[in-house]
């Protein structure tokens, strides 16, 4: 197969491998008859245009396909992965399958992947172990991997050797050809494995079953080009693709008819949105400026990156209304040399800069991030310019994480001379501060009445509800059922680490925003 039939996509029936002997039979048998996905081809970033595509449609032949049949699909990672499984269901149900929330009850079962971290890995390779047994009862049962493992040549190695009992195995950039790859593993006794490398293309008319009817996602832009140091997701991802403004608005014009609530637009590095466009000047400034003057109640945006955040968006941001004033801004590092190391293209000052610039623009901002600890050769004094970082910016809340190296990544060919005795205890030093932090921020809203949209009943309890507040705090209250989807007052009476209580108040009572 040469380059451009990978590039085209290729589908390759893949037959048993473990009959071979030895791992070096093994490994001429992919050469001649399988070409796994590519890490160093995903790379490669060209000047080949996006083309946008708007007819998706499925094959009259395989409509019925799905009649009298279940589809269970388990979501791991970020928000793109949940949103792309609303696209797969949104498919399934389009071939007439019904969804079901049990394995036992399903005819395909898909585990829609995350490759960011090898803990996010060992999940579903340990979830492929136990749906052996399943399978076994089951022979009719079709099993596939799909998402950002699939993306990786080791993972599709290792599920082609080792868990022979799955079906199918499709990538990031293939969700759409999905009817023809279940039709390809129901005709065929072997693996259906259907990974491109490469994409440069948008199909913009996917359907969709959206989780809920409150708050909805809506992607902007796909891929990541920054490739930081330590992260696969612009190899699994592929290169940055924006979606044209026109078709974005008509999407959360279209959710706003239906009542939804809230928006999310999402991109893995948002704040590139379209600096791929070729024919016009446009960014997520002007796209959130014309978000914002349709009629829903809230809109928020992920991921950020600091380098990308500019002074358009944040003057546009200041005009709040239905924008949000949180910012998920992850900063990875609080030290120069480190976050040199991790290519993030940003120094310790040039991060506080921006961050000044956001809170006089909007003062009363929460601000959140990311953070990796244990990065290759930290030293404890740059673990300390992280900590300093975190209280001088004041962050409410953060996702932190211990480094992982990601074959295929620079960061994982680097020496590391910190044990991992060292990075668990960082990691717990900073977990301290975060809950903290956390705490205090929360404190501050104790007596405020607060907005807060209902999103249902308390995980815990049936008898409160659970919803969020603009910032995007938990709040628990008890309140009428009739409350769920709707944005009612709540006035805070305590609050924990991580979550507010309170009770609903009457709508005389009702107060500004928090
Ligand atoms: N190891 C640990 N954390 C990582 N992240 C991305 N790649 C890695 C890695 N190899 C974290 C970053 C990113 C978040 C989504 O996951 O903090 O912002
Ligand atoms: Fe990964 Fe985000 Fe960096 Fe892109 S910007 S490489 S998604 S951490």
């Amino acid at each position: 197969m040469n380059e451009e039939q990978r590039l085209q996509g290729q589908q390759v029936k893949e037959t048993n491998p473990t009959d071979k002997k030895s791992e070096k039979d093994y490994s001429k048998y992919f050469e001649t008859v399988f070409l796994p996905p590519s890490l160093k081809e995903a790379k490669k970033r060209g000047k080949e245009e996006v083309n946008y595509h708007n007819d998706f449609k499925i094959d009259e032949q395989l409509r019925g396909m799905g009649t009298g049949k279940k589809f269970y699909i388990r979501t791991y990672g970020c928000q793109m992965n949940e949103h792309d499984t609303e696209v797969m269901a949104g498919i399934f149900m389009a071939l007439g399958y019904e969804a079901t929330d049990t394995v036992e009850d399903a005819n395909v079962i898909l585990l829609n992947t995350c490759a960011i971290r090898e803990n996010a890995e060992n999940k579903v390779f340990g979830e492929l172990g136990h749906l052996k047994h399943l399978k076994q009862q089951r022979p009719d049962l079709l099993l596939g991997v799909c998402g950002c493992m699939s993306q990786e040549e080791s993972v599709v190695n290792k599920i082609l050797k080792t868990y022979t009992h799955v079906d199918m195995i499709f990538g990031t950039h293939n969700i759409h050809r999905l009817p023809q790859i279940l039709n390809d593993a129901y005709m065929s006794k072997e693996m259906v494995v259907e990974v491109w490398s490469k994409e440069g293309d948008v199909v913009e008319n996917l359907p969709k079953v959206r989780r809920g009817n409150i708050k909805a996602w809506v992607n902007i832009m796909y891929g990541c080009d920054k490739f930081c140091t330590y992260c696969i997701v612009p190899y699994t991802r592929g290169k940055e693709r924006s979606r044209r403004p026109e078709d974005i608005i008509q999407e959360v014009r279209h959710l706003a008819a239906q009542g939804y609530q809230e928006i999310t637009l999402l991109g893995q590095n948002v704040n590139a949105y379209g600096k791929d466009f070729e024919d016009i000047t446009y960014g997520l400034g002007d796209l959130m400026d014309e978000i914002r003057k349709i009629d829903i109640p809230r809109i928020r945006f992920t991921t950020s990156h600091p380098r990308d955040f500019d002074d358009h968006l944040i003057e546009v941001l200041a005009k709040k209304g239905n924008l949000m004033d949180h910012i998920h801004l992850p900063v990875q590092s609080g030290s120069t040399d480190v976050l040199k190391i991790m290519a993030r293209k940003y120094t310790r000052e040039q991060f506080l800069e921006l961050v000044r610039k956001i809170k006089a623009a909007i003062p009363d901002v929460a601000l959140t991030t990311d953070i990796i600890v244990g990065y290759p050769n930290e030293t404890e004094e740059q673990f300390e310019e992280t900590i300093s970082l975190y209280r001088e910016v004041g962050f409410e809340s953060a996702y932190t994480f211990i480094y992982s190296p990601r074959e295929g990544t620079p960061a994982a060919k680097m020496k590391d001379n910190v044990p991992m005795e060292v990075k668990k205890e960082r990691l717990q030093r900073l977990n301290a501060v975060v809950n903290e932090m956390s705490a205090e921020a929360l404190k501050k809203y104790e007596g405020q009445i607060v907005p807060v949209l209902v999103e249902g009943e308390s995980k815990n309890n049936p008898d409160i509800l659970a919803g969020y507040t603009n910032k995007n705090k938990l709040v628990n209250f008890k309140g009428p059922k009739t409350a769920i989807g709707k944005i009612v007052n709540v006035k805070i009476t305590d609050a924990k680490t991580w979550s507010l209580n309170g009770e609903m108040v009457e709508t005389h009572q009702l107060a500004e925003v928090e």
